[in-house]
């Protein structure tokens, strides 16, 4: 068991990467408008003062521009990645040398290393927890849950677990419970809030609050329209592509794609894949998105019959066992198979690691030949892990700008005001004003309605242009 080290100031793969880092974050600042415009309007006002934030997010340089933006507002930080292979180990070496936040990550954590990463971030030097969480999954909100849970009813750190992450999870449960036994309820007793970040933790908050178990308010960034039509779609359409081509240089056109999910992600993963002149393939469960898929001209089939049709099968449904080891077993030789939804159990990897009939090839990292019971062989990308951060470095720092300048609104949001234990969204003025922002960058200029065209319309000329409930 590796054990908290309150004093550790960092723990990155090699602090001399810094400059690099530091260079690639001074050349996203054009390309991250928001974020800019955030540190210029609330940077001299500190509104994050004397608050210390946790964050558990891709530790990318985007993400070191969004610490470094906090940071300016005035918020005492640290830092864990949401993922063990995604973090930029330049961008995590630039924050520890600048000392912006305390950073523990790496690229290709082991699981046991992730977790303490997450509790090392979780816990201040004098052993206190943070005021405010930026979440990106959920896994820090999980951690402080599950930590009070096991305070609460200590027997169930005995207990043992199938699920071997959980299991890991409980073990250091159990170490801190040891030294401090109430130290999880005493955390979560100060936590003003957390702001999720993604699709996959949203769900998980207000599963929380639907069983009364949410333990301090949550703000749902994903719901923003500036975050999950913009980031979920348009960064994703790019930065799939990314992950397949660095991975395996696969020429895509001409290719069947499936893609399983037709939600934001799916959307843009369809399209890109489609720009590139492959042949898409849709499976999808929502009758509403799978109608979606038909009116864009997609072909809508099942898993079970793509499955020995496809070239290259991306998932893109925050669900599980959507590719089971029975479809791996009945496809084509060296078919492509990847997942671009938050966690691994989208492809059932457990099929490929426990099974005596598959064997692993490491082609390089984050990419493995798998031969299979069919004497045929597949090609996994990032051990099922998503594949744009994985096997490439995410989303571009643009669309990075809209997700994290509504990170910080809900930051600013979550210091200034007393909420209640619920899941809040923000405001369609602040999206409005996200929008904005990152419109003025590209140089488009907006129509200005005039008195008697907002009263035609019944809305403030300079908007909220649209109702709450309307859809994008
Ligand atoms: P979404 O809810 O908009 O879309 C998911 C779609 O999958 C839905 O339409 C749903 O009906 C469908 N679906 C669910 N189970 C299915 C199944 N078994 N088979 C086929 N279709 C199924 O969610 P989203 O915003 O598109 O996000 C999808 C996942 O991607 C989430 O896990 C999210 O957290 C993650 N995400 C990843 C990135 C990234 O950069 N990798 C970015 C944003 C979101
Ligand atoms: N999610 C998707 N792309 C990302 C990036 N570049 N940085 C942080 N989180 C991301």
């Amino acid at each position: 068991m590796l054990s908290l080290d309150k004093t550790l100031k960092y723990k990155v793969a090699d602090i001399s990467l810094a400059d690099w880092g530091r260079k690639e974050m001074q050349l996203s600042e054009n390309e991250m408008p928001g974020l800019m415009s955030i540190r210029k309007k609330y940077g001299p006002k500190k509104p994050l003062k004397g608050l210390k934030v946790m964050g558990s997010l891709h530790m990318t340089i985007q993400t070191a521009m969004l610490i470094e933006t906090l940071k300016e507002l005035g918020a005492d930080i640290r830092w864990s990645s949401c993922n063990i292979y995604s973090t930029q180990d330049h961008a995590a070496a630039a924050i520890a040398k600048a000392g912006s936040a305390a950073v523990f990550a790496w690229k290709a954590e082991t699981l046991e290393e992730y977790w303490w990463c997450t509790e090392q971030a979780l816990t201040w030097p004098d052993g206190s927890g943070p005021d405010m969480l930026v979440d990106d999954g959920g896994d820090a909100t999980l951690m402080v849950h599950q930590g009070v849970t096991m305070e609460k009813d200590k027997s169930l750190l005995e207990k043992k677990y199938d699920n071997k992450e959980f299991q890991l999870i409980i073990d250091r449960l159990k170490e801190s419970i040891k030294t401090d036994p109430q130290k999880w309820t005493k955390i979560a007793s100060k936590i003003r809030g957390v702001s999720e970040e993604t699709t996959t933790g949203v769900h998980r908050l207000y599963q929380l609050m639907e069983k009364g178990e949410l333990l301090f308010p949550a703000i749902n960034v994903n719901d923003s329209v500036t975050k999950s039509k913009f980031d979920n779609l348009y960064g994703c359409r790019e930065s799939l592509a990314d992950g397949i081509k660095r991975a395996t240089d696969i020429m895509i056109a001409g290719k069947i794609v499936v893609i399983c999910g037709y939600g934001d992600v799916g959307k843009g993963c369809a399209q890109s894949m489609r720009g590139f002149g492959a042949r898409v393939l849709i499976t999808e469960v929502d009758p509403i998105c799978t109608l979606q898929a038909l009116m864009a001209g997609y072909e809508i089939t099942t898993m079970d019959k793509a499955a020995s049709i496809g070239d290259i099968f991306v998932t893109a449904t925050g669900c599980c066992k959507v590719i089971t080891g029975e479809h791996m077993e009945k496809m084509k030789n060296e078919a492509i198979i990847c997942n671009i939804g938050h966690f691994d159990d989208e492809i059932e990897m457990s099929y490929l690691e426990n099974s005596k009939d598959c064997k692993k090839e490491p082609i390089k990292p984050q990419v493995d030949k798998w031969t299979l019971k069919s004497g045929r062989s597949i090609i996994v990308l990032a051990e099922g892990r998503l594949v744009n951060l994985g096997c490439a470095t995410g989303h571009s720092s643009f669309v990075m700008s809209t997700s994290f300048t509504n990170q910080c609104l809900a930051q600013i949001k979550l210091a200034q005001e007393n909420l209640d234990k619920k899941v809040y969204t923000l405001p369609k003025d602040l999206d409005e004003e996200v929008a904005r922002l990152h419109v003025e960058k590209l140089g488009a200029v907006l129509t200005k309605l005039t008195k008697e065209q907002a009263d035609y319309l019944g809305i403030p000329a300079n908007g909220p242009f649209k109702p709450d409930m309307y859809r994008y």
